[in-house]
Formats: structure tokens, C-alpha cells, sequence
């Protein structure tokens, strides 16, 4: 029998783009916006990102990319957690419901808000509940639709932000294994709360107010102020996490941050000791997908077979809250699903009522 240390191991991997892909010149001209296309790549790295049209909900997103991460892993989820920023409704939940469409009958499934650290925040939480027995198959999504917060005529963000959804399921293993979680280190600090916001639509101040005005109803960031924070958040807790694992910067071979502005990420891997050639992202054709953005990332690198399954891998995020993370782990030898967005529909074929122990089979409904 293994004496090796039990963990979570990331056996699939599964993606959700929207087909319609939006040029910086495109958000240009739907927000008359006073920016250039050249101003956006050399100041962000982001040439384009995909726009969920109004007919497609996070929850869509989310769908799909579970399903892939499932076919990816040939198993079945009992337990999902979707970290999302922009859930379908502001009650319930959105999990349930994917849950439900996956097929996946009454199993526990949460959302969990932590803005763009939600997908580290989520494989965090899920770890720990899969090693303490609670879970054994836990499918973690981070799904975003941020067209539906941005405001298209604020620059800061309009041209930063994109939609998507990005899932991996998680199985016991031990941590020499693709794929297995070695450490996390996770972190917040709400003293910088107001830096990434929507003011209203919380008991703070009811959306309902007739006075809401359009600084309030929108997701607003103070870019200039959370850049530093960046920075210096996802570099301390990338260093404490292959401090705790006892990795050397240089020996790590994969590096993903939170694709939020490509010269964030290249200050952190600077500070950090990561070779460039040793960083990947995604950022430059989807832009910042907030909870999605790591998923969709090593997807991306997953799907192009850039880095040998087992390598030692460093993931970093920082977002809204404010909130950031950094995980070490061993590059998963999964191969990653792709599906596109799933259409909520009102087929009323009753569903499984547990899949728990039922063996993966290929799903083709909808709902
Ligand atoms: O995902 C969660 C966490 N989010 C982040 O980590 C994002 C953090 N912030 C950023 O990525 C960057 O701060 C932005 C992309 C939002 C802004 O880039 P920046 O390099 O920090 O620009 P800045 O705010 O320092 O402004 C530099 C100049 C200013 O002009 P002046 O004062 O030098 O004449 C701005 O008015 O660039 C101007 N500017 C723009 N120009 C064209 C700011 N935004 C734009 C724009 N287009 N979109």
C-alpha cells in the first residue's frame, strides 16, 4: 500500500468559449470609447474575447464546460462548486441548477464568490473537502458572463473583460501523480474591498432604488490601485507556496496567473524566478474571464501538449474582495473537452436521481 500523502488530483478538463469573438475595435466602437486597438495589446496583451449573447447565462457556460471536464475524465461529479462573479440569478444559487442539468440528480453543489480568485478558492475548498472524506469526485467551474456586469462605456474594464467557463474534476490520489494538488496558499484582505465593485444589488443598496445610477449598477475597478496590489499579492503567495512545498522557483516548468493584464503576469513571473519560457496563458485571445481564467488557461496549453504531464506546475490568482491564491501541482495528463454553450431548455425528461455510483456514461441532453 502507498504511504504517499492522499490529496486531490485533477483527472479532467473541460471548456465553454461563446463563438462570438469581439476585436478591441469592436468594443471600441460599441462604447465610443477613447482607446485604440494598439493601446490595448501593448498595455493589457489582449487582442480579443469571446461575448455571450443575451440569450446565454453563466449557467450555460458552466453547463457545458462540467459536461466536457466529465467526458474529459470519463467520470461523474457528487459534488459542484461554481465559483462565478455573475451568477445566473442573485438567489439561488447557481450550482443546483447545473448540477441538475448535468444530470448529477441531489448531489451538494455551492457557488462560491471570490471574484477572479474563485477558481483557486474552489479547487482550495474542494481539496479539503475531498481529503476529509465529505467528497470523492468534487467538479469545480468557474464560470463567468461579464458582459452582463461591464459597462460598456467605461473603458477600464470594457476592454479587459470576457466570457466563458472553465471546469476540472478532482479524484483522490497521492501528490506525486499528474495532476495532484501539492499546496495552496490563499489569502484576503477586505480592508481593499471597494477597489472591485458593483455598488448596488446587495442589501447595501437595493437595485430597486430609483436613484441608481450608472457608477452604481455597474462592476467598476480602480485599475491603476489593483495593478500593484496584483502584483505584489500573487507574488508573495506563489513564493509561499513553493516555500511550503519546498520547490525552487526554478524548478517549476508551468506558470498560469489569472490572465488579467499580461504585464501583471510577466511582473509576477519576473519576481517570482519563472523563466519565460516556462509561462502560459490564453490571455491575448479571451482576455480577463475573471473565475474562468485559469481553467480556460491550462486548457488552452493542455489542448496544444505544451508541458509534460507531472511537471511541477504554479497557478496564481488575485481578484475582488480582496482575494488571491496560488496552488502547486503536478501538470494533469488529462486531456481537455471543449463544448459550446448549452442552451437552457425545458425538456421535462426526469433526470437520474443519483449518479454517485453509477458509471460514466457519455451524456447527450441538454438539460
Ligand atoms: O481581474 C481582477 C484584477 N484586475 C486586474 O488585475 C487589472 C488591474 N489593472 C489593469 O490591468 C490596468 O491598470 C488597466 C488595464 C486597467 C489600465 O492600465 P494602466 O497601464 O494601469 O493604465 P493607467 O490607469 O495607469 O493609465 C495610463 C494612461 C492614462 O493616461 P495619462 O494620464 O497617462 O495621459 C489613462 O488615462 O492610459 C490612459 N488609459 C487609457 N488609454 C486608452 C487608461 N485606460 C485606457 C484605455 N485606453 N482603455
Amino acid at each position: 500500500m502507498s504511504t504517499e500523502i492522499p490529496t486531490a488530483v485533477i483527472c479532467g478538463l473541460g471548456t465553454c468559449l461563446p463563438p462570438r469573438v469581439l476585436s478591441n475595435e469592436d468594443v471600441r466602437r460599441r462604447g465610443v470609447l477613447d482607446t485604440t486597438d494598439e493601446w490595448i495589446r501593448s498595455r493589457t496583451g489582449i487582442a480579443r474575447r469571446r461575448q455571450a449573447d443575451n440569450g446565454t447565462s453563466t449557467g450555460d457556460l458552466a453547463v457545458a464546460a462540467g459536461r466536457a471536464a466529465e467526458a474529459s475524465a470519463r467520470a461523474h461529479a457528487d459534488l459542484v462548486l461554481v465559483a462565478t462573479t455573475t451568477p445566473d440569478r442573485r438567489c439561488p444559487a447557481t450550482a443546483p441548477e447545473v448540477a441538475h442539468r448535468l444530470g448529477l440528480g441531489t448531489i451538494p453543489a455551492f457557488d462560491l464568490a471570490a471574484v477572479c480568485s474563485g477558481f483557486l478558492y474552489g479547487i482550495t475548498v474542494a481539496t479539503a473537502l475531498l481529503r476529509t472524506g465529505v467528497c470523492a469526485r468534487p467538479l469545480v467551474i468557474g464560470a463567468e458572463k461579464y458582459s452582463s456586469i461591464v459597462d460598456p462605456l467605461d473603458r477600464d474594464t470594457a476592454v479587459i473583460f470576457g466570457d466563458g467557463a472553465g471546469a476540472v474534476l478532482l479524484r483522490p490520489g497521492v501528490r506525486s501523480e499528474p495532476g495532484a494538488i501539492a499546496g495552496v496558499d490563499w489569502g484576503a484582505d477586505g480592508a481593499g474591498s471597494d477597489l472591485i465593485a458593483i455598488t448596488a444589488g446587495g442589501s447595501r443598496q437595493s437595485d430597486t432604488s430609483r436613484r441608481l445610477c450608472r457608477e452604481d449598477r455597474y462592476f467598476r475597478m480602480q485599475g491603476r490601485e489593483v495593478y500593484g496590489h496584483a502584483v505584489r499579492r500573487m507574488t508573495a503567495s506563489s513564493l509561499a507556496v513553493l516555500g511550503q512545498v519546498g520547490w525552487q522557483p526554478g524548478t517549476v516548468e508551468a506558470f498560469i496567473g489569472h490572465q488579467a493584464n499580461q504585464r501583471i503576469l510577466d511582473s509576477v513571473a519576473d519576481r517570482v524566478g519563472i523563466a519565460p519560457r516556462h509561462r502560459y496563458g490564453n490571455i491575448r485571445d479571451v482576455g480577463n474571464t475573471a473565475a474562468a481564467s485559469i481553467p480556460l488557461a491550462m486548457a488552452d496549453t493542455a489542448t496544444h501538449n505544451r508541458v509534460r504531464p507531472g511537471s511541477r506546475t504554479l497557478l496564481t490568482a488575485f481578484g475582488g474582495g480582496l482575494t488571491w491564491g496560488a496552488i502547486a501541482l503536478r501538470w494533469p495528463s488529462a486531456v481537455p473537452g471543449a463544448r459550446d454553450p448549452e442552451p437552457r431548455t425545458t425538456d421535462t425528461t426526469p433526470h437520474p436521481t443519483h449518479r454517485r455510483k453509477q458509471q460514466w456514461k457519455p451524456s447527450t441532453t441538454t438539460s
